[in-house]
C-alpha cells in the first residue's frame, strides 16, 4: 500500500518527510516524492525506485516547514519518475499525493482535456490535482471539497498550495489517514509508524472526513462542511517496536517475537481455574453470537489461512456450521446472509481492500460482523459491530508471521468463549485454556532450535518446486507454509491436504522435489505416515514436522523438525513456526529482499 506523510509546523519539513517515508517503506512501493511550500512557492521532487533515489534529487537542507511526501505502489501507470507522486496541476501551484483508486478518472480526464488541461502522467492522481487546480479560487479547502464531490473511488489524500504556505488539506475515503498532534506542529500519515518518532497523540480521520491542518489548528469536517470532533487517541506502540533492534530483518525479529507477542495476545483474556475466556470487545453482542446459526470467516492470504484454522476450531468447540471465504470471492458472490449469520473478518492491517469490501457486503446484508485485526483504529476495526484485537504489536515485514499466530490465537479464544457459552464444560474449557497458555513457551522452545530450519533451507533452497502436505488442523498450515516460501524466496510451492496428493499432484514428485509434511501426533498420524511413504517411494525428499519424542518418523524422513506436543486444535500455532523459519532462511540464502519482496505490499488496499 502507498504511504503518505505530511508536516506543517516550525521545523524544517524535509528531514521529517524523508524519515517518515523510510518508516513506511515496509508497506511496499516503487517510487517516492515530496512537495514543499515556502516563500519560493511550490517545489516538487520525485523519483522511481527506492527512497535513496529520492534523496539524490532533493535538497536535504531545504528550509521549508510545510511539505507532503508519498511512496507509491503502482496501480495506474508504470513506476516512473513522471508517475510518482506528488502530482501538480497545470498552474504548478497545487500538489497532491493520494492512496486509493479513482474509478471515474477516465471520464474526468476527458472532461478536463476538453477544458484545455494537458496531462503529463498516466495516473488517476493527476486527474485529482488538475481538477482541484481548475476549481481553486483562493480557498484550497473549498476547492478540494468541490473536487471530491466529483470523485468516485477511494482515497487517502493530501493537498498543498503555493498560495497557502501554512495549510495542508487532507481527506479520507477508504484509505487510512491519521494526524499526529505535536507542539505547534501536526504530522499527517497513512500509518502510525511514520508518526511515532514525533508524537503518540493522534487523531484518526474517518471515511468522508476532511482535515484542514495548520501548525496550531486541526479542523475536521465532513465533505458537506459539517464540523466533526474526533478524539485525540494515544498510540500504544513504541518506536523500538517498529525498528530492527539488532535483527537482520523485520521478519526474523517478528518470528522471534512470537513468544512475547502471544503472551501479550493472551494477557488478561484467559482464566484456567474458572475455565473462562474474557473478551471485552464481545460483551455487548455475546448473546447474539451464542445464538449464531452459521459462521463465515473471511480474509485474504495469510489471514485466510488463519481463518481456515479457525473453521476447525469453531466446528470443534462451538459446534456451529462454519465456512471460510476468500474475501475477494465473497464480495462478488451474492452471498447468502440470513438470520443468525455471523461474519468474522480476519486481517493484520485492517485496510485490505477485498476484506473491507466483503465486510461491507456482510454489513449491508444484515450479518453480525466481528473483526479480528491487529492495527488499532484501522478501517476494519471501525467497520465491524464488535471485534478482538490481536495485540501482537506492529508487523513490519511484508510476510505475515506473528500476525498469523496472533490471528489463530484470537480465533481460538473466540471459539472457547462461545463454546463455553454453549456446551463446553468448565473442565473442557480449562483443559483448552491450559494448553493455550503453554503455547508461548512452546514456541520459544521451537525457536531455540531455529538453526535446524536453516539446515533444511540450505539443503533445498536451490530447488524451484516444493510441496507442503498436512491433514486436519495442519492442512491450513501446509497452505501457509507454501505461501511463506513463495512470497519471500520466489520458490514455487504448493500446499495441499495430504490425501489430495494422490489425486494428481503426486505426478510431480521426483527426487528433486522437497516435500514438507506436517506429521505431528494426532488422529491422522498413521495416515500422514502413509503419505510420507508414498512420497518416498517416488524419490521425494521428505522434510517432516513432527512431535517431540517421535522416533519412528526419523526412519522415513530426510529431515525432521520437532515441535512440542499440544492438543490438535492448537497444533497450527506450533507447526507454523518451523515453516516460517525455513522460508526466511531460504529467502536469505537466495539473496531475496526478505522484508520487501518484489511486487508485494504490506497491505493490499487496492483490488
Ligand atoms: C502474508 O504473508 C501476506 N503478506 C498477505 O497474504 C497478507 O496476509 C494479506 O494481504 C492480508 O493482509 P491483512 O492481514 O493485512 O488483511
Amino acid at each position: 500500500m502507498c504511504g503518505i506523510i505530511g508536516y506543517v509546523g516550525s521545523r524544517a519539513a524535509v528531514p521529517i518527510l524523508v524519515e517518515g517515508l523510510k518508516r513506511l517503506e515496509y508497506r511496499g512501493y516503487d517510487s517516492s516524492g515530496v512537495a514543499l511550500v515556502g516563500s519560493g512557492g511550490l517545489s516538487i521532487a520525485k523519483a522511481a525506485g527506492r527512497i535513496s533515489a529520492l534523496e539524490q534529487v532533493i535538497d536535504l537542507d531545504a528550509p521549508q516547514s510545510l511539505g507532503i511526501g508519498h511512496t507509491r505502489w503502482a496501480t495506474h501507470g508504470a513506476p516512473t519518475d513522471i508517475n510518482a507522486h506528488p502530482h501538480a496541476d497545470s498552474s504548478g501551484r497545487i500538489a497532491v499525493i493520494h492512496n486509493g483508486i479513482i474509478e471515474n478518472d477516465r471520464a474526468l480526464r476527458t472532461y478536463l482535456e476538453r477544458k484545455g488541461v494537458v496531462f503529463t502522467s498516466e495516473t488517476d492522481t493527476e486527474v485529482l490535482a488538475q481538477l482541484i487546480g481548475q476549481l481553486y479560487d483562493g480557498d484550497l479547502e473549498q476547492a478540494v471539497r468541490e473536487a471530491l464531490r466529483e470523485i468516485t473511488g477511494t482515497y487517502g489524500m493530501a493537498v498543498v498550495c503555493a498560495d497557502e504556505p501554512n495549510v495542508i488539506v487532507a481527506a479520507r475515503q477508504g484509505s487510512p489517514l491519521i494526524v499526529g498532534v505535536g507542539k505547534n506542529e501536526h504530522i499527517l500519515a497513512s500509518d502510525a509508524a511514520a508518526i511515532l518518532a514525533h508524537t503518540t497523540q493522534v487523531v484518526f480521520l474517518g471515511d468522508g472526513q476532511m482535515a484542514r491542518i495548520t501548525p496550531d489548528d486541526l479542523k475536521l469536517t465532513t465533505l458537506d462542511a459539517m464540523p466533526v470532533a474526533n478524539d485525540v487517541e494515544k498510540i500504544e506502540w513504541s518506536l523500538d517496536e517498529i525498528e530492527l533492534a539488532g535483527y537482520d530483518h523485520f521478519m526474523k525479529k517478528e518470528i522471534h517475537e512470537q513468544p512475547a507477542s502471544l503472551e501479550t495476545c493472551l494477557r488478561g483474556r484467559v482464566d484456567t481455574r474458572e475455565g473462562v475466556v474474557h473478551l471485552g470487545g464481545l460483551v455487548d453482542c455475546a448473546r447474539d453470537l451464542v445464538r449464531a446459526k452459521r459462521i463465515i470467516l473471511t480474509g485474504c492470504g495469510t489471514a485466510w489461512h488463519a481463518a481456515l484454522v479457525g473453521e476447525y476450531l469453531f466446528e470443534e468447540l462451538v459446534r456451529v456450521p462454519t465456512e471460510v471465504e476468500y474475501a475477494s470471492e465473497f464480495r462478488y458472490r451474492n452471498p447468502i446472509i440470513d438470520d443468525g449469520t455471523v461474519v468474522i473478518a480476519v486481517s493484520q492491517s485492517g485496510e485490505t481492500a477485498d476484506t473491507l469490501a466483503a465486510l461491507k457486503e456482510a454489513n449491508q446484508r444484515g450479518a453480525l460482523t466481528l473483526g479480528v485485526v491487529n492495527v488499532v483504529g484501522s478501517t476494519l476495526a471501525r467497520a465491524t459491530d464488535a471485534g478482538v484485537y490481536l495485540h501482537v504489536g506492529p508487523e513490519i515485514g511484508v510476510a505475515s508471521t506473528k500476525a498469523f499466530t496472533g490471528q489463530v490465537t484470537v480465533l481460538a479464544l473466540i471459539a472457547c468463549y462461545l463454546g463455553r457459552r454453549k456446551h463446553m464444560s468448565p473442565a473442557a474449557a480449562s483443559q483448552f485454556i491450559d494448553a493455550l497458555e503453554k503455547i508461548p513457551e512452546q514456541v520459544a522452545a521451537i525457536l531455540a532450535q531455529a538453526d535446524k530450519a536453516e539446515v533444511v533451507a540450505e539443503a533445498y533452497c536451490k530447488k524451484d518446486n516444493w510441496l507442503y502436505l498436512g491433514r486436519g488442523n495442519n492442512y491450513p498450515v501446509a497452505l501457509e507454509g507454501a505461501l511463506k516460501l513463495k512470497e519471500i524466496s520466489y520458490i514455487h510451492a504448493e500446499g495441499l491436504p495430504a490425501a489430495e496428493m494422490k489425486h494428481g499432484p503426486i505426478a510431480l514428485i521426483t527426487e528433486a522435489m522437497p516435500v514438507v509434511v506436517i506429521a505431528t501426533a494426532g488422529s491422522q498420524y498413521q495416515k500422514i505416515m502413509n503419505n510420507i511413504s508414498e512420497v518416498r517411494t517416488r524419490g521425494g525428499r521428505v522434510i517432516a514436522i513432527a512431535t517431540e519424542g517421535d522416533r519412528e518418523i526419523a526412519k522415513i524422513a530426510e529431515h525432521v523438525l520437532y515441535v512440542p506436543d499440544t492438543i490438535e486444535p492448537l497444533q497450527p500455532l506450533l507447526t507454523s513456526i518451523p515453516l516460517q523459519l525455513i522460508a526466511y532462511h531460504a529467502a536469505v540464502l537466495r539473496g531475496c529482499n526478505v522484508d520487501k519482496p518484489r511486487n508485494l505490499a504490506k497491505s493490499v488496499t487496492v483490488e
